[in-house]
């Protein structure tokens, strides 16, 4: 790193934690990310970079930040066809541990190769035990899929978690049945309070709500709850349950982690986003200077919250999670 051109913020902030958004297209429908009815998420118009060159930037981000780990998002990243080449060439030339958030369809076939290739840890979004709530809430088939998946990763010894969106009608009555396949499985589950984003903004927010609170009352019906201390920069609280297993909970909404947060998003056409709250992107894919990428990484940082997240027009569709 070059200490000459540290960027920081007044808060202290720094990026330390990169996401990589390879594309801004999913197979699955859900309803949080989009309403269902078309023209939800506009299509860029700019080329994508290749991902070589998206290798290149974050190695010239590597210059100027104290960068520790990599996670590919997307849209969906296991429908990005260099997805394998991608992950040798960060393991290669970036050397820093990379994991990968996934819906789980496709990942059945490609864990052997990721694995091998270097991926060494993913999230895999599991929003429902039965197949009828995972129908209703993904507007697709094939949660036995999925499940499968999720075992092999284990058994592969891919350290894997999971990430369940908790929403109200939906899925709220299968936590306790989430929680148990994740136990029998030895993995962590992660339930996520709904975030204002996309069709989300302006309108359904509270309908779909489901709050820490309420999630952690839900939980205590059946499990003895003991928090664990929160990691500096983490998204999710964790409790161990006496039972036996961890539970993580990330209350983005009632308890927003903005002051220590430490994520910078790269999406494919090479821009940068300092924040979910902001859809304002700021282009670094033209070749420029270690001073003048740092001068854009200091925008970007000026994007985060002090307080909270204000939600944003943006899906996860369009910059992942
Ligand atoms: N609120 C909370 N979580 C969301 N995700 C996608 N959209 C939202 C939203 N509006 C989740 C996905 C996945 C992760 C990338 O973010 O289900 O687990």
């Amino acid at each position: 790193m070059n200490a000459g051109l540290q960027v920081q913020d007044a808060m202290g902030r720094t990026f330390r934690s990169l996401r990589l958004s390879l594309l801004s297209y999913c197979n699955l429908g859900c309803v949080y990310c989009v309403s269902g009815k078309s023209q939800d998420i506009p299509a860029s118009n700019h080329a994508t970079l290749p991902y070589y060159r998206l290798v290149d930037l974050i190695e010239s981000m590597q210059q100027v930040l104290p960068l520790h780990k990599i996670r590919l998002t997307g849209g969906e990243p296991t429908l990005y066809k260099e997805l394998i080449p991608l992950v040798s060439l960060l393991q290669e030339r970036i050397g820093l541990p990379i994991s990968m958030t996934t819906n789980g369809t496709q990942l059945k076939s490609l864990l052997p190769d990721l694995k091998a290739a270097g991926l060494h840890s993913i999230n895999i979004s599991l929003d429902a035990m039965s197949e009828q709530v995972y129908q209703k809430i993904s507007r697709r088939k094939g949660l036995a899929e999925i499940l499968t998946a999720i075992e092999m990763a284990g058994s592969l010894g891919m350290e894997v978690k999971l990430n369940t969106v908790v929403l109200k009608g939906y899925n709220d009555a299968e936590l306790i049945a989430l929680v148990e396949f994740a136990r029998s499985n030895n993995m962590a589950i992660r339930f996520l309070e709904l975030m204002r984003m996309g069709h989300l903004y302006s309108r359904d927010f509270e309908t779909y709500f489901v709050s820490q609170h309420e999630i952690l009352s839900m939980l205590s019906s059946r499990y003895s709850l003991v928090p664990a201390l929160r990691k500096p920069s983490a998204t999710a609280s964790y409790w161990n349950l006496e039972e036996g297993g961890q539970i993580g909970i990330i209350a983005n909404e009632s308890e927003p982690f903005c002051s220590d947060c430490d994520r910078l998003r790269l999406d494919s056409y090479g821009n940068i986003y300092g924040c979910l709250s902001s859809d304002e992107a700021i282009a670094v894919h033209d070749f420029i200077t270690p001073a003048a990428l740092a001068e854009r990484l200091q925008q970007a940082l000026q994007q985060k919250q002090s307080y909270g997240f204000v939600g944003s027009t943006l899906s996860m569709l369009k910059i992942g999670g």
